[in-house]
């Protein structure tokens, strides 16, 4: 890691050079407002009532090229000892995550904004990685009284995410006998049945309740190709903020207020990931980024 240019900020000129999809300067097809064709609404929407997630194919298909370099940045940073998060020191991420604003009101039934809460996953199957263990993103906070969120996370594959290489797995809620009930309980259903993997596609968007139980699987050593994904957390904005602020979604964080989330990021999950000196030391530089 280079930490002197990121802290100084010259490290954007050697990744607008060589990742130059992954910024709006550099590629104007991240700005354009083309809609996508959708999938069902209606059947979108049952399955989140009834399961707590829906799988939107092709979600982010338009960003294909973009999605394809999203992943060699990724690798890069991650051969390069760099934090997978600085994956959103990158336009790109935030472009695609904003493209799919329209699911995302639908299924809020309100206007939205990020939470500072994301994260970027490289599961290598040479050392048998895994995801985050089972959990619940926000089970004390993230539901209405009548069940009705307040907040989501999106998911993004980056590669073919299958069960041999740690897709994501959940308990569908209406299998769940502690959803919305024991938010420290992880695992309370009728059978193993009830467990289901949703694999998926580059291209493809994952969008789930924060309450809903779920996991990255461990990848099999035998598997060729690792995982690669991404993930940004959306709140209501008509309640009061869930972590610290709510960040308007319609507008990409400039360079420096995205240094000082990656920085916040890094910090915030170091009990996922040890840190060790340098990564610590610059995540805390890079807090005060200007
Ligand atoms: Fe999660």
């Amino acid at each position: 890691m280079d930490s002197e240019r990121i802290i100084n900020g010259k490290i954007f000129d050697v990744w607008k050079k060589d990742y130059p999809l992954l910024f709006n300067e550099t590629n104007p097809n991240l700005s354009l407002k083309n809609n996508q064709k959708r999938n069902c609404a209606s059947k979108r929407q049952a399955q989140f009532q009834l399961d707590g997630y829906f799988h939107e194919i092709n979600g982010v298909k338009k960003f294909s090229s973009e999605i394809q370099q999203m992943a060699d940045f990724l690798e890069y940073l991650v051969i390069e000892n760099y934090s997978p998060a600085f994956l959103f020191a990158t336009e790109a991420p935030w472009k695609l995550f904003e493209s799919l604003s329209d699911l995302f009101q639908e299924t809020l039934g309100s206007s939205f904004g990020w939470i500072p809460a994301f994260w970027a996953w490289y599961v290598d199957p040479k050392k048998k990685d895994s995801g985050w263990n089972t959990h619940r993103d926000r089970p004390r906070s993230s539901l209405f009284d009548d069940g009705s969120p307040k907040c989501l996370t999106c998911w993004i594959p980056l590669t073919e995410s299958s069960p041999s290489n740690g897709c994501i797995y959940v308990v569908p809620k209406q299998y769940d006998n502690s959803y919305g009930v024991n938010p420290d309980s992880v695992l309370s259903i009728e059978g193993y049945p009830a467990i289901r993997a949703l694999p998926g596609m580059p291209g493809d968007a994952f969008v789930w309740d924060q309450t809903l139980l779920h996991w990255g699987a461990r990848s099999s050593e035998f598997c060729e190709r690792p995982r690669l994904s991404m993930a940004l957390e959306l709140q209501r904005i008509d309640i009061p903020a869930l972590q610290q602020i709510v960040l308007p979604s319609n507008a990409t964080p400039c360079e420096a207020d995205r240094m000082r989330l990656i920085g916040m990021q890094i910090l915030q999950y170091e009990h996922m990931y040890p840190l060790d000196d340098l990564t610590k030391e610059t995540a805390k530089k890079i807090m005060n980024y200007s």
